[in-house]
């Protein structure tokens, strides 16, 4: 595996790729890697000649108040792993490259980011679709994958590569999940034992959820209440969001009919968690 820190000898490798007839594949992360971001990486080397996955922590995604600084961050752990699972090409760009001073462009995607986490945390999505653009004219991949994990972030990203014509194609993978069901997640390191524990609870509620539908509730309403009312019974657990959305547009819905995504943001003490489960 090789480690690429320059975005021109990045794009350069990734011209001559193209030219030799390679397919590329690419997995863009944020690192701290886990079995969710290995699951995508698995599936492109099944898909793809050559394997590119990058680690780069945007500060363009993250609010203010949020946790860029403590975002979890080890290079060397995510070499060895991304290494084991064959990656052909790491790729680590610097902040100063990817946003130097005179850097003036910002990618939105509208409608399917105004609810949810676009709501909660604005400016998100427009940080997410702007660096996945550049990473995409950089890495120039013919197939990317994204987790189905960040279900909203990946309808934004299928949105925009249709919109913009980009000439890729996206693929979105299942959620990976730990043996009692918690949701793989880099933030899940920031988890303490007893808050692990309680995020169990995330899970559990979808999957009470989706077993009222499959009796025959159809009311959204009742649905989330009783998720809420779930969810509430765990201490250190705060609401952020719950919701019944259609699962293509992201529009909420009153009554449950077609697909539907059960979509869910709940703080377990400081640590901000997200799932979801489509029905
Ligand atoms: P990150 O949170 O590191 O996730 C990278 C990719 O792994 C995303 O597509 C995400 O949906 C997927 N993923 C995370 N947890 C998963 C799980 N448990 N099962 C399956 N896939 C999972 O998402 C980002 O980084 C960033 O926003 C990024 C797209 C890299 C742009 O900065």
């Amino acid at each position: 595996m090789k480690l690429v820190y320059s975005i021109a000898q990045m794009q350069r490798i990734s011209r001559a790729l193209r030219k030799a007839g390679k397919i590329i594949g690419f997995v863009p992360t944020m690192g701290y890697l886990h079995e969710g971001h290995l699951s995508l990486v698995r599936r492109c080397r099944k898909d793809c000649d050559m394997i590119v996955m990058s680690i780069y922590v945007n500060p363009l995604q993250f609010g203010p108040q949020e946790d860029y600084r403590r975002y979890p961050r080890d290079l060397k752990r995510d070499a060895a792993l991304a290494g084991k699972e064959k990656v052909d090409y790491l790729f680590v760009p610097r902040d100063a490259d990817m946003y130097p001073g005179n850097y003036n462009t910002i990618v939105e995607v509208k409608g399917i980011s105004d609810s949810m986490c676009g709501a909660l945390r604005p400016g998100h999505f427009k940080g997410v679709a702007t660096v996945v653009t550049k990473l995409f004219n950089i890495v120039l991949p013919d197939v990317a994958y994204f987790g189905q994990k960040d279900a909203q972030q990946a309808a934004v990203i299928k949105s925009m590569v249709r919109d913009l014509n980009m000439a890729v194609r996206i693929n979105v993978l299942p959620i990976r999940r730990e043996p009692d069901g918690l949701a793989m997640s880099s933030r899940n390191a920031y988890l303490n034992a007893s808050q692990r524990r309680d995020a169990r609870i995330l899970y559990e509620a979808l999957r009470k959820a989706r077993r009222s539908i499959e009796k025959g509730e159809r009311s959204a309403r009742r649905i989330s209440e009783e998720m809420k009312k779930l969810i509430c019974k765990v201490n250190s657990a705060i609401i952020e969001y719950i919701v019944i959305v259609d699962a293509r547009d992201f529009k909420e819905k009153k009554t449950i009919e077609g697909r539907v995504l059960l979509a869910l943001a709940v703080w377990i003490g400081k640590v901000r968690l997200i799932d979801n489960m489509e029905v």
